[in-house]
């Protein structure tokens, strides 16, 4: 087991420590959020000055009006005073896919995507892999600062004391298809989970809430590895509640007829850092479903159910599946310098490259990187893959097409390979994302269940 409080020391330092219990943030104003946007400081009293307004000239009616801007953004009612006459309903903003619209403040994660930057509650996240373990990393999302040695210990015994399932849940897992999709299981089962905590519906209630994260965080391995063990006509494993979190997950997923699992150390590693890793990015597709959905005020499960459901897509959770087919068709190495003329030819796209936020390397396939080795090591595996994936990216980093473009490996390139390197199936990749974005999902749940200004999300 990682005795991950002994890290804790010199990042607490440097936060302030907040007492036990519900994270001192909520219901007050998000620190993160200042950062943002520096030209807001300069309001005391939270009201813009005039020169923190924009002006707006109505040409079809000659009216102007003074929009007042705070934190670099603009309120979309604002601008409903706007219209041509009485009987106008008033302008409304139109932005598709919410490319350029805030919907909630956060001060959970940060992302400087021109300089590579990732941060939850502004520890960088390299300093996050090497020091902490991925539960104290859970706490550090949920409660805004990491755990001292008693929060830890208590955290701990909490999650590792939640991990079983209701036996009816087996069952009804046991009642799919052979070959469903995992990734379906565990949207279904979490969903089901809701039926069996009807009183986690009092989402105005402090323990409810405490006690459904609790076994979102526990019960979300055993839900994905029962999801695995039934793809393979395996029995399912039950938790060992000896082993570390990650540990106990390989040996959900991988005891065979041993006694007693004992996972290997750099694997339990790796999967670790790994989950540190997906633990939290910001306002992506599936944490704004878990804020919509929670919206309107369902029990907890049901709003992470809403998270598994927009990480299940292609354009989310599922591009480390397509990295692992581009890598198989790609096939060798020789063939690289093929696959990217075509590329730049804009016949395909290096699956794995590019981020609409990074413009940069990716600060996650670094960290993954690092780790490769040492499962490959630890499994006896050599996967051929690596070798196209460092192939490809040598050269794409080499050639002024991609650099011009800032086209830099995601996370993406590589958790792909090294999920095959630790036996992982293919479809199983989008349910090794979920396992940890839980975390993220529930911080992001409370957090806005907190916000003063939550509202029903309901759009035009
Ligand atoms: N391979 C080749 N060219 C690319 C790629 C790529 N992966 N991504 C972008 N480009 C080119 C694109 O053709 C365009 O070139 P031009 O200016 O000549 O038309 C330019 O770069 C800008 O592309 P864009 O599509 O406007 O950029 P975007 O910010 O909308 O796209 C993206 C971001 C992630 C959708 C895109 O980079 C992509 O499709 N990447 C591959 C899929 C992928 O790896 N997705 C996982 C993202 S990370 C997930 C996470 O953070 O959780």
């Amino acid at each position: 087991m990682f005795s991950g409080q002994l890290y804790n020391v010199v990042v607490i330092e440097s936060l302030g420590k907040e007492g036990v219990g519900w994270p001192a943030v909520w219901g007050k104003r998000r620190e993160r959020g200042v950062r943002m946007t520096d030209r807001a400081q300069a309001t005391e009293d939270g009201r813009a000055t005039k020169a923190e307004t924009l002006a707006v000239t109505d040409n079809r009616t000659g009216e102007s009006y003074d929009i007042e801007i705070t934190e670099g953004t603009v309120r979309a009612m604002d601008f409903r005073q706007i219209k041509v006459d009485e009987d106008d309903f008033g302008l409304m903003t139109y932005d598709p896919g919410l490319s350029n619209t805030a919907h909630c403040r956060s001060s959970i994660c940060y992302i400087d995507g021109e300089q590579g930057i990732l941060e939850y509650r502004g520890i960088p996240i390299e300093q996050l892999c090497e020091r902490s373990n991925y539960l104290e990393v859970a706490y550090l999302l949920i409660y805004g600062h990491l755990p001292n040695e008693d929060e830890y210990n208590n955290w701990v015994y909490q999650v590792t004391h939640h991990t079983f399932v209701h036996e009816n849940i087996k069952n009804f897992m046991e009642g799919f298809r052979h070959d469903a999709d995992p990734m379906g299981m565990l949207l279904a089962s979490v969903g089901a989970l809701s039926t069996f905590y009807p009183e986690s519906k009092d989402v105005n209630d402090e323990w409810q809430r405490w006690v459904s994260t609790v076994r979102l965080i526990a019960k979300m391995p055993t839900l994905a590895a029962f999801a695995y063990r039934h793809s393979l006509g395996l029995p399912y494993i039950y938790p060992d509640n000896d082993l570390s979190y990650a540990g106990n997950f390989l040996n959900m997923l991988f005891k065979i007829a041993e006694t007693k699992y004992e996972p290997d150390p750099r694997l339990e590693r790796a999967l670790d850092v790994l989950f540190i890793l997906h633990a939290d990015h910001e306002q992506n597709c599936s944490t704004a479903a878990v804020r919509t959905v929670g919206s309107a005020l369902p029990d907890p499960y049901t709003s992470i159910a809403g998270g598994v459901a927009g990480l299940y897509g292609p354009l989310h959770g599922g591009a480390n599946i397509a990295v692992v087919r581009m890598l198989e068709r790609i096939g060798s190495t020789d063939n690289v310098p093929d696959f990217l003329e075509d590329v730049k030819e804009g016949n395909e796209r290096i699956m794995g490259f590019g981020h609409r936020v990074y413009k940069n390397y990716d600060p996650r396939a670094k960290i993954i990187q690092s780790h490769i080795e040492e499962v490959l090591e630890a499994t006896g595996k050599q996967n051929p893959l690596l070798d196209i994936a460092r192939e490809l990216e040598k050269r794409a980093l080499d050639d002024e097409y991609f650099t011009s473009r800032a086209l830099y490996p995601n996370v993406d390139f590589y958790s792909g390979v090294i999920y095959e390197a630790l036996n992982i199936p293919t479809d199983m990749f989008t349910v090794m994302f979920a396992v940890p974005r839980t975390s993220g999902w529930v911080a992001q749940w409370m957090e806005w269940i907190n916000d003063e200004e939550r509202k029903l999300v309901r759009p035009r």
